[in-house]
């Protein structure tokens, strides 16, 4: 199959990115972080979730963050919200300030379910449901993330008729687009492409996106071997930050430095210029105090002085 000739992605470090990190990071450098995703050219950002701030304190800041950015035209900004109460927390502002796309965030393994949002795949489904049809009644996009398609970190091995089963649930509650996520990063080049199949039976190519952890350093390589399906749509996160809560040892995305440099040199276009991406990634790194993720940052950083 001929790979495509452009890729859409969703920089997902102001909220997988900084969600795990344990100094709290002060509102304002999360909205100076999206502000400086838009100037590079990302079209798609994950801002911040409305979870419950005692699960994830470092989200708590949603609605300032929301609230802040100074936003461009022709951006679509997501939130996490995974029930009534965080979508409606997420549309209480004014409609300036709301996210243009939801996300619902389910898992193909049980017991990621229970530790991360504290029910059954069943419940979790019944929980998204008024939440898909309320966003899509006020005409906010909804994006579901399928964590764990691969590997659980605390079943082991997760078989594709699993992520067929929870792709199934999800198109049937009216989710518009869906992740395939291997939340810990086990997963290898013909897993991934099993798991993207066992989607492609509910969602069409155009509707699905690569949501690739690095633990292993197995996501460029499963991001291409996505690309080799058709697959347009990748998730990534700037200077390769971040980690989930309940995958222990997880580490961040595929850095979107990496995955445009990659792009680029294959000629597939991203709208994305890696240099600006790269002095975003500086200004969180040197928040963070410690070196980027981005292989691709790193060496250019390097070459620059
Ligand atoms: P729960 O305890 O089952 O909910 O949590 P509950 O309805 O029983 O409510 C209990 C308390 O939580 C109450 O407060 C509620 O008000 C509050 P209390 O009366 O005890 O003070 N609460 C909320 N507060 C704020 N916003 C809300 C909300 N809902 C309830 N939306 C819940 C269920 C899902 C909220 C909880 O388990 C939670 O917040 N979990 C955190 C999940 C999370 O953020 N995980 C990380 C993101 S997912 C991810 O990273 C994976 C992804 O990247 C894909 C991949 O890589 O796999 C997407
Ligand atoms: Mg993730």
């Amino acid at each position: 199959m001929a790979l495509p000739s452009r890729v859409t992605i969703v920089d997902v470090g102001p909220r997988d990115g900084l969600q795990n990190e344990k100094q709290t990071v002060p509102s304002d450098i999360k909205i100076g972080l999206v502000e400086r995703l838009q100037e590079a050219g990302l079209r798609e950002i994950e801002v911040t979730s409305y979870v419950s701030p005692k699960w994830v304190p470092q989200m708590a800041d949603n609605a300032q963050v929301m609230a802040g950015v100074r936003r461009r035209p022709g951006v679509r900004y997501s939130v996490l919200t995974p029930n009534m109460q965080g979508f409606e927390a997420a549309v209480a502002l004014d409609r300036a300030f709301w996210p243009d796309e939801i996300v619902v965030f389910g898992a193909a393994s049980e017991a990621f379910s229970q530790r991360n949002i504290n029910c059954s795949i069943a419940q979790s489904i019944e929980r998204f449901r008024p939440v898909v049809a309320a966003a899509r009644d006020k005409g906010v996009f909804v994006r579901g993330a399928m964590s764990c398609v691969v590997g659980c970190p605390y079943e082991g091995e997760v078989a594709p008729e699993r992520v067929e089963m929870l792709a199934g649930m999800m198109k049937d509650i009216g989710v518009q687009h869906v992740g395939v996520a291997d939340t810990i990063g086990v997963g290898t080049p013909s897993k991934v492409q099993r798991a993207m199949e066992a989607t492609l039976r509910h969602y069409a190519i155009d509707e699905i996106s690569g949501h690739f952890h690095d633990t292993y350093g197995q996501a460029l390589a499963n991001t291409l071997a996505s690309l080799e399906m058709g697959v347009w749509h990748f998730d990534t996160s700037v200077a390769g930050l971040g980690g989930c809560p309940y995958a222990k040892g997880a580490t961040g995305n595929v850095a979107t430095e990496d995955v445009v440099y990659m792009l680029q040199g294959m000629g597939i276009d991203t709208g994305i210029d890696l240099d600006a991406l790269i002095d975003a990634g500086q200004y969180i790194s040197d928040f963070l105090q410690r070196p980027s993720g981005s292989r691709v940052a790193r060496a250019m950083l390097a070459k620059r002085g």
